[in-house]
């Protein structure tokens, strides 16, 4: 088997990896290309590590694709960044010999009716596909996801609400994340997944996310292979 060598390094392969693709605008600056080059290099690194992830034996992986934060940029970055999201769902949709399934993370309400239609359209084309589960957090918050889970609550009348009602109400059923995996050296969650994040492991990396591909994939799940996770029991 190809990369049998680099594989058999790999212990306790993650079952689910958050992505926070940061970095975009630095390697478009370091190369004197417009801020969209690095989107769109960016775009190409989640395809890629979507590959990586398949091959390496991950089952979902949850990539931040545009923060409630986001809106705070120029127009003409947010309708670029727009158009990208169109034109990469329809690639991961249309890449589907291995089944891909997508999943949408995020709020409706804000997004236009043309992205709306086209991840409607993704969502039910890939709907039976039992290959690796892609979660596209698109005009995501985790404030907000928290939020929506006891709006959800309310409304169906739940007065003693329970870690688990919350858990169950999130925008997704999928197994939580074990590992988020940041580019770009910042060290924040900036309100990625903050419910699911109570015991997940982090790293981080100074590689900026267009640069981001199976190699870096590789290092940071040999490093998570190597970390003890306690879930507050005691070590040993
Ligand atoms: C952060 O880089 C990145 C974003 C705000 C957008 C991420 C989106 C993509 C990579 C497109 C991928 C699309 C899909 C559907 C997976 P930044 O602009 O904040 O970089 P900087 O901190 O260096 O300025």
């Amino acid at each position: 088997m190809e990369n049998k060598g680099q594989f058999s390094q790999l212990q306790n392969v993650p079952v689910h990896v958050g992505f926070i693709m940061d970095g975009n605008g630095r390697w478009a600056a370091a190369k004197n290309l417009p801020r969209e080059a690095g989107h769109r290099e960016g775009a190409a690194a989640a395809r890629a590590v979507a590959e990586a992830a398949k091959k390496l034996g991950i089952k979902y992986i949850t990539l931040y694709a545009f923060s409630t934060e986001n809106w705070r940029r120029p127009p003409a970055e947010i309708a670029a960044l727009m158009s990208l999201l169109e034109e990469t769902l329809d690639k991961f949709a249309k890449e589907d010999e291995d089944g891909v399934r997508l999943l949408f993370s995020g709020r409706r309400e804000g997004l236009a009716s043309g992205v709306l239609r086209k991840i409607d359209r993704v969502l039910a084309a890939t709907a039976g596909n039992k290959g690796l589960v892609v979660n596209l957090a698109i005009n995501y918050g985790g404030r907000q996801e928290i939020a929506d889970a006891f709006a959800k609550l309310a409304a169906a009348g739940k007065k003693k609400i329970t870690e688990a009602d919350i858990s169950a109400s999130l925008y997704q059923n999928i197994p939580e994340p074990d590992l988020i995996i940041r580019t770009s050296c910042e060290m924040r969650l900036s309100n990625f997944l903050l419910w699911q994040a109570a015991y997940i492991e982090l790293y981080f990396t100074d590689v900026l996310w267009p640069d981001f591909r199976e190699p870096q994939l590789m290092q940071a799940l040999v490093e998570y292979g190597r970390r003890e996770r306690r879930y507050g029991r005691r070590a040993g």
